[in-house]
């Protein structure tokens, strides 16, 4: 590459999508300049065993001691470093040593300023002249750096959110946030409200309960639940082109969807053998019944997740995590799912009246942006929506925000990767912003509103995987032409029926490493049922046709989707009304029930 075609950029950020950003930068010939705050890479992975002093220096402490993550190694590695073995839910450690894996492997390092804070960023003329970056040094003094282009990957989950709630300020007990949490320990003796139900929640509340002398939790809604073992594997094994059949994009043709029929109905001995692992995803032995880490499929278990499922009306991100479950059913989680009315002095108040007294409250309420050290910069509404592929902003120049598309399963990193790919071609001039950008932009809003945001308005940063990835496919030029590979079955059937894997987008197009990425994708087994294989050929095949898709959607409109998502699952344990009503923890439902008798 040429001096005028190479641009120095500046990465904000050195967790994973900071890191990935320096290869895709570097891969384009590019000179990427990463500033890291603080003295290790990883980000929110970067765990501090000294967490209290962490805290007090103002610094996010994003995992906790026991983390184990949601999403399975398949999905959570970067494209051209697949992980090697079976598929396992990674503790953090594992995780933060397969970044520091990608850095050595791609010699990332020199590129990396340790002890960097970015303190202010200003745009020249909308970044058309570039970017004036102020940097202050492990030594506190600042510096004033000029940059062609800017990645902003200073992480979606670095600025606790705690809500505004009356009388929080007169409450006399402790105020904690999940950021701020290692170990139960803290909640010893304590009598405990957690507020909120995510995937920080699902660990931090179940830990509380086993030490705590109470343990309250408090919802202002129920969350979609979905056990991280289904079929003895991950159930992110389901995430898989033909799982994700609401998405069919135009480059995967309907010959390759009626040749996969014949393959199925020729191979499926061969193909979809199924001998059961002896060891899940979390090294549990598959002769028990497993609904997630310790966490028994026992009929009460199952019946509190459908019946949550169905009060959560679906269509919103999902909690990959019900290891709280049993916790509920022993009665050591105390559930209010009313809401907070107030706090007073030393109790909490729930909107049906309910109060307990309280010693310490945690907040595990997510986390919230602010970009306020781009001058000038007004992101619309706060809302990462308003970017191009939750990334682009349509105006700033040569400028990403990389890490705010959060897939509902599968990996933050990935995505990161293939929008830093996209970046770093839009930096060599080699790609542009499509025309219709903004109409892109409104189409995936009304998408995702629909889809995942219309019961969680605040989850801004939801993406499925499959249609996240594939539209950025198509921007990169690396979209997978699945016709191409009709000829190497044992390939081209795990590319609809195996995992949706990254190395997917290693087959073709810029960077490609063809013979690496099919070697990956060959190996992992299909774990997707059978039954459920012949479901997705139908959808995908009937999206194809036009006049079946309108029928198809049609339908949909008219489908109650809390209903259709409560029994997704062990259809040998139905729900009943009773049920529900024995799970929605509201005190005033009672009350209205039993007023009635
Ligand atoms: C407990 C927990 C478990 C998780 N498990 C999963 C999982 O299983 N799967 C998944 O996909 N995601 C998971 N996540 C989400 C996780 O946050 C993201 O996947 C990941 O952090 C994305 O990386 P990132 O680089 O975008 O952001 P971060 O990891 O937050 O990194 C941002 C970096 O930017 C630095 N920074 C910020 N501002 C500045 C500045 N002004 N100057 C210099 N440096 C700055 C920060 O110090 C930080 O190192 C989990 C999160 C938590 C809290
Ligand atoms: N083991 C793991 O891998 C693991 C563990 C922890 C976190 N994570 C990841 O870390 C990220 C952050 O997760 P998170 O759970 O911390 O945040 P989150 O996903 O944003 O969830 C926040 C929760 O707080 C609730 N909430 C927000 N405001 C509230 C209010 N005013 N009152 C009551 N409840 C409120 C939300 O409920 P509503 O739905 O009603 O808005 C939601 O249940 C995610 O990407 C997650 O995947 C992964």
């Amino acid at each position: 590459m040429n001096s005028t075609t190479q641009k120095r950029v500046c990465i904000i950020g050195g967790g994973a999508s900071g890191i990935t950003a320096i290869k895709q930068l570097l891969d384009e010939g590019h000179v990427p300049v990463c500033f890291e705050r603080s003295a290790d890479m990883g980000g929110v992975f970067n765990y501090k065993k000294d967490q209290d002093s962490a805290v007090e220096s103002g610094l996010v402490n994003g995992v906790y001691k026991n983390t184990v993550l949601t999403i399975s190694n398949y999905l959570m590695c970067f494209s051209d470093l697949p992980p090697t073995g079976r598929r396992r839910h990674w503790h953090h450690t594992e995780y933060r040593q397969y970044l520091s894996d990608y850095i050595d492997k791609f010699n990332l390092a020199p590129h990396i300023n340790l002890q960097h804070r970015v303190t202010k960023v200003v745009p020249v003329n909308q970044g058309t002249n570039g970017y004036q970056v102020t940097v202050q040094g492990p030594n506190g003094a600042e510096q004033v750096q000029q940059f062609d282009a800017l990645a902003v990957c200073s992480g979606t989950h670095q600025i606790a959110n705690i809500p505004n709630i009356k009388g929080l300020e007169s409450f006399a007990g402790k105020i904690s946030h999940g950021s701020q949490y290692n170990t139960s320990d803290m909640a010893k003796g304590k009598r405990v409200l957690c507020v909120g139900l995510g995937e920080s929640s699902a660990d931090i509340t179940r830990e509380i309960s086993e030490t705590a002398d109470e343990c309250h939790l408090a919802l202002r809604s129920y969350p979609f639940l979905i056990p991280r073992n289904l079929n003895h594997s991950s159930s992110d094994a389901w995430t898989s082109r033909l799982h994700h059949d609401y998405h069919t994009p135009k480059h995967e043709s309907a010959i390759s969807y009626l040749m996969l029929l014949v393959y199925y109905l020729l191979l499926r001995p061969f193909l979809f053998k199924r001998d059961r692992a002896k060891m899940d995803s979390f090294d549990q032995d598959t002769s028990q019944n497993m609904l997630d880490l310790n966490t028994p499929g026992s009929t009460e278990n199952v019946k509190l997740i459908k019946a949550w499922n169905y009060l959560s009306k679906g269509r919103r991100f999902a909690t990959k995590n019900v290891t709280f479950v049993p916790n509920i059913i022993n009665g050591k989680i105390q559930v209010n799912a009313s809401g907070i009315d107030r706090f007073t002095a030393q109790q909490v108040i729930f909107n049906d009246g309910t109060r307990k007294d309280i010693d310490l409250v945690m907040f595990a309420t997510g986390y919230k942006e602010n970009f306020d050290f781009i001058e000038g910069f007004q992101l619309k509404d706060n809302n990462v929506r308003n970017l191009f592929m939750n990334s682009i902003p349509t105006d700033l120049h040569n400028c990403a925000f990389i890490g705010w598309a959060r897939p509902v399963t599968g990996g933050i990193p990935a995505c990161s990767e293939m929008a830093a790919r996209y970046f770093a071609l839009l930096v060599s001039g080699k790609r542009k912003i499509p025309a219709d950008a903004q109409q892109r932009i409104a189409a995936d809003q009304k998408f995702y509103h629909e889809f995942y945001s219309k019961n969680s308005p605040t989850l801004n940063t939801v993406v499925g995987w499959k249609r996240h990835l594939e539209n950025l496919a198509e921007l990169i030029g690396c979209q997978v032409h699945t016709a191409r590979y009709i000829l190497q079955p044992g390939l081209f059937v795990r590319l609809f029926a195996g995992s949706l894997v990254p190395s997917q987008y290693r087959l073709e197009g810029p960077h490609a490493m063809p013979d690496s990425a099919a070697r990956s994708i060959r190996e992992i087994p299909i774990t997707l049922p059978s039954s459920h294989i012949l479901y997705g050929i139908k959808m995908n095949l009937s999206n194809k046709f036009k006049f079946l898709r309108q029928r198809a959607l049609a339908r949909k409109t008219n489908l109650d989707y809390s209903e259709f998502f409560s029994e997704w699952f062990r259809f040998d344990i139905p729900l009943t009304l009773k049920d529900i009503h024995r799970f929605s923890f509201r005190a005033d439902d009672f009350n209205k029930k039993f007023n009635k008798l």
